[in-house]
């Protein structure tokens, strides 16, 4: 991947607009401070996801476990939420054919289908339930904690619907975990059942578990190839190392968008994907970048309320819906581009004779060159009219390039924790629902 910075600075804008050089200067100045900040971190527990790059045995446990018992099974059902959710779906979206569940076996080279079921909205899981044999699924629940209520309660829903359809003594053959390697209530069943359970690294939150077991799992049972996703998780890594923040991609996209968010009131940061596979890749940096960034305290516990707002677009689509507001509206946001250079597969627009002049220039052209030419006029639109935008260049959507993809996001979140001075691993802010939550349902001790 290659990322392009340049159309956040004034001289490449309207003038007016945009950051002066010499801010590339004062970042790299207290770049220095920023990693002696993360290094003291890792040394206390945090940043666990560092070391995702290299889990030769972990590799080889889940994919021994998806070339045995997981190709029993033709459908694979995950129970998760949020970081325990989003970062497969991404990796599915990406990484699978389009509409992998509606192909045939043969198309699907007998992977199994695959439904991640992220919320408990009654519909969907009924809907999902009745769409699923239970003769034939594997069921597996993702929770780090073990005590997330939503991902307990479609476990219950659905181990119920499982003893229903195969009875109590079968039914935990079809069922692995993935959580913490000691606490929580999964891990205990796991160990009273004897039930597989695939281990979350301790250090490594929700959020920036995609390239563990989270995802890894799953990945394998579907046929993605994880160890070229890790290959390129490690790319993102080496790249990461370098101590210079010019050279340094990720420590590079947070700095100047802390900068955005701080200097120029930019605080709206969208990442749009020209490619509809990176669509739930979208989905999963906007939890990424809220839940991390969005704090109310600094790492000195001073009130900030910081962090900037996420969302997510997809070209060519959203061209007629948010970017008008993004050319327009205020002068708040930074919007990614990632651009595909090779989709994969293109076609043809076929000229066609009689047809009314408005339609010729189309003739001959490819959908894949409209995309592109699309993307490029869009960024340079914003441009002309001093709105700030960073450009990523992925060569083509491959597992290599997605894992690149994955772990220069997270290390960018990382780093911009630093940049923020919060903590980019803790959700304190959700607590308090969950505790009205649990009073709400009666769990005890909750009840006041
Ligand atoms: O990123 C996070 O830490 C959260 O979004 C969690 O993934 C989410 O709350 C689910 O938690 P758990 O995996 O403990 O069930």
């Amino acid at each position: 991947m290659n990322l392009d910075c340049e159309r956040l600075f004034r001289d490449a804008l309207d003038g007016e607009h945009g950051f002066p050089r010499s801010l590339l200067d004062e970042l790299s100045q207290r770049f220095n401070e920023i990693q002696d900040e993360i290094r003291l971190r890792r040394l206390e527990g945090e940043y666990g996801f560092l070391d995702l790059g290299l889990q030769e045995a972990t590799i080889a446990g889940l994919t021994t476990f998806a070339d045995t018992a997981g190709q029993a099974f033709d459908h694979v059902l995950v129970l998760g939420i949020g970081g325990s959710a989003l970062g497969t779906k991404a990796l599915v979206n990406a990484l699978r054919p389009r509409a992998w569940n509606e192909l045939d076996d043969e198309a699907r080279e007998y992977f199994p289908r695959i439904t991640v079921l992220e919320n408990i909205d009654p519909v969907s899981v009924s809907a999902a339930l009745r769409r699923i044999d239970p003769r034939r699924v594997l069921v597996n629940v993702v929770s780090k904690s073990g005590g997330t209520a939503e991902t307990l309660a479609q476990y219950l829903v659905v181990r119920h619907w499982l003893e229903t359809a195969v009875g109590p003594e079968a039914a935990p053959k079809h069922l692995v975990f993935t959580t913490d390697p000691v606490e929580g209530a999964l891990r205990r069943i796991a160990d009273d059942e004897g039930i597989p359970a695939f281990e979350i690294p301790p250090g490594v939150g929700g959020r920036f578990s995609v390239l563990s077991p989270v995802g890894l799992l799953p990945a394998a049972l579907v046929g993605i190839d994880v160890v070229a996703l890790l290959r390129g998780a490690r790319r993102a890594l080496e790249a990461a190392a370098h101590e210079g923040l010019r050279d340094n991609p990720a420590a590079l996209y947070a700095g100047l968008h802390w900068a955005a968010d701080t200097r120029l009131g930019a605080r709206t940061h969208v990442l749009m994907p020209y490619s509809d596979g990176l669509r739930e890749l979208a989905e999963w940096f906007r939890q990424l970048w809220a839940e991390s960034l969005g704090k109310r305290v600094n790492r000195h516990g001073e009130i900030i309320h910081a962090g900037p707002t996420p969302l997510g677009a997809i070209g060519a689509t959203d061209q007629h819906s948010q970017v008008q507001l993004f050319m327009e509206g205020p002068h708040d946001k930074v919007i990614t581009f990632v651009r595909v250079e090779d989709h994969g597969e293109d076609v043809l627009i076929p000229a066609r004779s009689g047809q009314p002049e408005a339609l010729e220039y189309l003739g001959g052209k490819t959908l894949a060159g409209l995309l592109g030419a699309e993307q490029d006029a869009t960024e340079k639109a914003l441009a002309q009219v001093g709105r700030l935008s960073v450009r990523i260049t992925l060569p083509r959507v491959d597992a290599e390039e997605i894992g690149e993809l994955l772990m220069f996001f997270q290390l960018a979140t990382g780093y911009a924790g630093a940049w923020y001075g919060v903590n980019p691993f803790d959700q304190p802010g959700v607590e308090l629902g969950k505790r009205l939550t649990f009073a709400a349902m009666g769990r005890p001790g909750y009840s006041g």
